[in-house]
Parts: C-alpha cells; structure tokens; sequence
C-alpha cells in the first residue's frame, strides 16, 4: 500500500501556528461510520419525517444520554438513533451533511463504513441503503472535492451467516463499495469467527478491514491479519501490549486507524494526554487519526487533530505523519494518492 514518494522534510512550525495547520492541512478519513455522523437534530427531523416514535422528548435530553462506559454503552444508543432511517432520501442527507463537515475539514478522500443489517434487520432494503449514500458520495466528488468511497461492515455480534447474507444482498450493488469491514460489540467475538465470509470477500476482489484492538486483546489484531487477511487495522491501539505484533505492524506498515475521541469518550483511555498515538508513531506504525462516530464522540476530523494535539504536545513533524499515514493507507488510487500528498507537501510548505 505504501506510496513511491520522495520523503518530505517538514519545516519548524512556531506551536501558535499549529492548530491553523493542523485545520488547514489536507486529509484523508479512513474510519467512520456514517451511522455515528448522525447528529441529534437530524435524528429529531428524520423521526418527524418518518413517523417515527423516538424514548427522548428532545435534541437536548438525547445528547445528555451520551455518557459512554464502553463500548457496548455506546452501541445501544448508536443503534437507536439509526432506527429513524428509512427512505433513500434519508440515507443521502446523512452522508451528504457528513461530507459537508469532512469538506469543511479539509478532508480529500473519506472511506466511509456503513452498518447494513441495522437497517435490513427493520426491513429496509439494501438499495434504500447503499444508493442513497452512493449518491451523497458522487455529489460529494462533483460539488465538494472530496473522494469518497463506502465500505460495508458486517456486525460482528451477529453470526457469520447472517454477514453472507447480507453479502448475498450486496453483490448486485457491487460497483457502489469497494470493501468490506467489521464492527460492533468486539469482546467476545474475534476475528476468526468470520474467516470464511472475509475469504469469499477476498476472492470477490474487495478491500478488507476489521476493528480490532479497540477494547480486546492484541490476539484479535493477529487474527483480524492472519485469519481474516486485512489491509488496515481499525484502531488497533491495543497492539503496544504485544512488542512481536508491534513488530509485524511497523515491519508491514499495516496502518492503525486510531480514534482519539472515540477513545477517550469510550473510556479506552482515562484522558487524551494519556493516550498512546505519539507511542504507536515512535513504534514506526502507522498510525491515522479519524473522527469513528463524530456526532457522539464530540468531534470531526479538525476536532480529533486539534485536541490530540493540545493533550500531547505533539507537533508539525508527527502531524505530517499522521495526515500523510492516511493517505498512504487509503484504498485510493496511485494518482490519486501521489496528487493528495502534493497537496499535503504544499500546505507543509507553506507554512
Ligand atoms: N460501530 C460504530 N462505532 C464503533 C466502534 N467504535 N467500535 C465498534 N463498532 C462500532
Ligand atoms: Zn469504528
């Protein structure tokens, strides 16, 4: 996956100037689930539109209910607030009013993850599904200048079956994703318990992903690489446990798609100055920063960057890293990947 490209060397940057470049600077966005992009007031207008019944009275009280203790605390509201969508028209607003943020954000390239069978399950159709976030997605290439993709995640709570059926579902929708990933609820359901729908993925030529090393142990990163075949880790911020995996990771360049709100919000961490990226960066991973579910985590791309940053200390040099990490790491093509670090090097040069 890694890129041709002559090294860059990044020049000093006074620390004032680095939250304007820290905004300012090209992006790519390798993990969000554009079901986490859903924010309360657009929960509140799709239910009005839909008819939809919803167990808070207002845009406030369901923003008080995100206090996460883990994962799984998260998941329960996150599936929830997904139940208001139902028509092809809602799909598209979601991805269209994520797209505008990542725009806004100076995201050039978003690979976006989507849940199909939190919507299958309430009978919704997987075309209602994929061609309203497809076409948010060529709207967003057109208007915005953002290259962005989907990636269909299988949950991972549910039983392998269920995945190839939903993959069953997909397939005529094909040229609309370009890979598969895996999510939801991971303790408790490894990797190797979808090995055989990840191989039928392989063959069928599509990208792979998987969460893990979120909140289970670094065993599930080796079987998200060995069992299941995955071209990126998402999150992956348990591996510094393990220093062999460590060594495969940096060895292989296998990029780590970390989420520092995502993981502070989770409780992953006890603060964000706790928070291990400028280890996984010293490690020689490659490490990416992504906003994972934005509307619930309290941030975008900017917000992720802008508050990593403050916490840590972390300055020009690993921001350069980090942002070209993700384009480097991106399913985008070769020149497409050289023209977004062009723009990169430029925005670094300027500065
Ligand atoms: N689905 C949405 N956000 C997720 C996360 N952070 N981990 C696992 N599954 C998810
Ligand atoms: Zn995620």
């Amino acid at each position: 996956m890694s890129v041709s490209v002559p090294p860059f060397s990044v020049p000093p940057v006074a620390a004032d100037r680095l939250p304007a470049l820290l905004r300012a600077m090209p992006k790519a966005e390798l993990h969000i689930h554009i079901e986490g992009s859903l924010e309360p007031e657009l929960i509140f207008a799709l239910a009005q539109r839909n008819g939809v019944a919803l167990p808070y009275a207002d845009v406030e009280s369901l923003r008080r209910a995100y206090a996460f203790t883990n994962l799984q605390s998260f998941l329960d509201i996150y599936y929830a607030g997904a139940s208001v969508l139902l028509a092809e028209q809602d799909f598209h607003d979601m991805a269209w009013a994520y797209l505008q943020r990542a725009a806004a954000d100076n995201v050039l390239r978003a690979e976006i993850f989507f849940d199909p069978q939190t919507h299958t399950a309430r009978g919704v159709a997987m075309e209602t599904v994929v061609n309203g976030l497809h076409s948010a997605c060529r709207a967003a290439r057109a208007q915005l200048g953002v290259d962005a993709e989907l990636i269909l995640c299988f949950l991972r709570h549910l039983s392998e079956e269920e995945a190839f059926k939903t993959l069953e579902q997909a397939l005529p929708l094909r040229d609309k994703f370009i890979g598969v990933g895996l999510d939801s609820s991971e303790l408790g359901h490894p990797p190797e318990k979808f090995a055989r729908v990840f191989a039928r993925c392989r063959e069928l030529g599509l990208h792979l992903v998987a969460h893990a090393g979120e909140e289970g142990p670094p065993a599930y990163i080796w079987s998200a690489l060995d069992v299941l075949k995955v071209e990126r880790i998402d999150h992956g911020v348990q591996a510094l446990q393990d220093p062999a995996l460590v060594r495969r990771l940096a060895a292989e360049r296998i990029p780590l798609t970390v989420c520092p709100l995502s993981n502070l919000k989770l409780c992953v961490f006890p603060s964000l100055a706790e928070h291990n990226l400028v280890r996984l960066l010293d490690a020689g991973l490659a490490a990416t920063v992504n906003s994972d579910d934005p509307a619930y985590f309290g941030g975008y791309m900017n917000d992720n960057f802008l508050q990593t940053f403050a916490a840590t200390g972390m300055d020009a040099g690993h921001a350069y890293r980090l942002a070209r990490n993700g384009f480097e790491g991106s399913f985008a093509g070769e020149s497409e990947r050289r023209r977004c670090i062009d723009r990169l090097d430029e925005a670094f040069a300027l500065s």
